[in-house]
Order: C-alpha cells, then sequence, then structure tokens
C-alpha cells in the first residue's frame, strides 16, 4: 500500500529511445526523448507527483533500477520498448518488486508487425496504453496515480 504524502513514480525508457526524434518519425513522431521527458515532469508538477524520469539501452540495467525501486517509488511507467516483445527478465523483476506498473507504447503494438504482438509484460502490469505517441505516456502517468490515489485511501 502507496504511503500518505506526495507520490514518486519512476519512468523508464528502453532501448532505443534516446534517438526518438530521429528514429522513424513516421512511426514515434518528431518530438525527442528529452521533449518527452519535460512533457512528464510538467504535467507532473500540475499534479502535485514528483516523477523521475531514465532511459537505457542495457536489459540489466533496467532490471537494477526497477529492482532498486523498492521502497523509493510507489509506481512505474515502463516503455520497455524491443525487450517488451522478449524480456522475461524485465517481467521477472516487476513481478518481483510487487510495484504497480504501467505499461507505454507509442505506437499501437497491435497494428504493426506481429512480433510486436505479445507483451511479456503485459501479464504483470497493471494494464497497458499503446499508440497515442507522446500522450501514452501522460496517460500511463494518469493512469497510475490514480489507482496509487485509490490504493492510498482503500
Ligand atoms: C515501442 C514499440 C516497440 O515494439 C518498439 O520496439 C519500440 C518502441 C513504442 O513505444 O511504440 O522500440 O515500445
Amino acid at each position: 500500500m502507496a504511503g500518505k504524502g506526495s507520490l514518486r513514480v519512476l519512468v523508464l525508457h528502453g532501448p532505443n529511445l534516446n534517438l526518438l526524434g530521429i528514429r522513424e518519425p513516421q512511426v514515434y513522431g518528431s518530438f525527442s526523448l528529452d521533449e518527452i521527458d519535460k512533457k512528464i515532469v510538467q504535467w507532473a508538477k500540475k499534479e502535485g507527483v514528483q516523477v523521475e524520469t531514465r532511459q537505457s539501452n542495457s536489459e540489466g540495467e533496467l532490471v537494477s533500477w526497477i529492482q532498486e525501486a523498492m521502497g523509493q517509488y510507489q509506481g512505474i511507467v515502463i516503455n520497455s520498448a524491443a525487450y517488451t516483445h522478449t524480456s522475461i527478465a524485465l517481467r521477472d523483476a516487476i513481478a518481483s518488486t510487487g510495484i504497480p506498473t504501467v505499461e507505454v507504447h507509442l505506437s499501437n503494438i497491435y497494428n504493426r508487425e506481429s512480433f510486436r504482438h505479445q507483451s511479456y509484460i503485459a501479464g504483470v502490469a497493471i494494464g497497458q496504453i499503446s499508440g497515442f505517441g507522446v500522450d501514452s505516456y501522460l496517460l500511463g502517468l494518469q493512469a497510475i496515480v490514480e489507482y496509487l490515489r485509490k490504493e492510498q485511501h482503500a
């Protein structure tokens, strides 16, 4: 159960998302990761929520950050990028810590190649938001914050 006071949410970006803006803009849009992070921080300020954003191309680093989030963050929003479709380690990290997690994707992974239709994360996430570009992150944040606030008042 989340404690009282300002909620702390960790936002994780997976591999190749550091190249947003130049990477397949027709699929992922023209915002850079920095610009997305600014929108996330702005949203969080308005909502009175503390957020930290981090990006890694390394599966192990993402696993470690999820583990280290225990006791530090009440919720996680993750765009696990390509690891979504491959990583049992990320799935196990989320399940092991029990930190409520929302999975987000910029693109709609279900109207793309069939290998993107499987998510190892979805089964251990509260839910998934896919296909709304930058707004997927903001919708994901809104979802986790509302979930955690309900939990606080339970
Ligand atoms: C992505 C979708 C993944 O399939 C892909 O590997 C990514 C980005 C998205 O945000 O749409 O790197 O997670």
